[in-house]
């Protein structure tokens, strides 16, 4: 039951829009009929600019960190706070609010890694940021960045089934979410940070 709690908890605090409120406060536009037309960092450093994309970048980390400790402290298990967070991700993915079309749920999966494990989201922040520094790919530092979640989980959790099944699904969701973004990738056709367009 605790884990149900969290994953609706978590679920309702994803809903919180980062990138879509920023944009409508500041530039009265629906972010989401923009550049990609993603509800997220990425998107938001393409449409609003650098600094609005760090408030949303922010914004999206600390709603998954808030959720991983609320539900923590209050079921006093890390676990709940994993379910917490996966909550977090699927309500910014899908948020009810915005008739279930959000972001992809990275800056949120990144939050939750850190509020879970700081060393897995430490590790899978340097490497997204290289790749990202490197090739100017953010939905390759993204993918990088997910992928080693659960590779983390499986080294520091041995025997830990529901953090690696969690884990591996957030994975695949946020893989899948990309699909578009990897097709351009491997046509040599991706968007690079800082340059405009292309629909998802
Ligand atoms: O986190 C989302 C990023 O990987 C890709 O964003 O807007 O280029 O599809 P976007």
């Amino acid at each position: 039951m605790s884990y149900l709690i969290s994953i609706v908890m978590g679920y309702f605090l994803g809903c919180f829009q980062t990138a879509y409120i920023v944009a409508r406060k500041t530039k009265h536009i629906d972010i989401r009929e923009h550049g990609s037309g993603n509800s997220g960092t990425t998107n938001a450093i393409r449409v609003l600019g650098w600094k609005l994309g760090m408030l949303t970048f922010v914004g999206d980390i600390l709603k998954a960190v808030l959720a991983v400790i609320i539900a923590r402290t209050l079921f006093d298990s890390q676990l709940a706070g994993l379910y917490a967070g996966a909550g977090v991700i699927i309500g910014h993915n899908w948020p009810f609010v915005l008739n279930f079309k959000g972001g992809k749920g990275i800056a949120s999966t990144l939050g939750m890694l850190l509020a879970f494990d700081w060393r897995i989201g430490l590790v899978a922040w340097a490497v997204a940021s290289l790749a990202i520094y490197l090739t100017k790919y953010v939905s390759l530092g993204s993918i990088l960045l997910v992928t080693i979640m659960p590779i983390g989980v499986l080294l520091l959790y041995p025997g830990g089934t529901q953090e690696l099944i969690i884990t591996s699904i957030l994975a695949i969701i946020a893989i899948y979410r990309h699909k578009a973004n990897i097709g351009r990738l491997i046509r040599g056709e991706e968007n690079k940070l800082g340059v405009k367009k292309q629909a998802t």
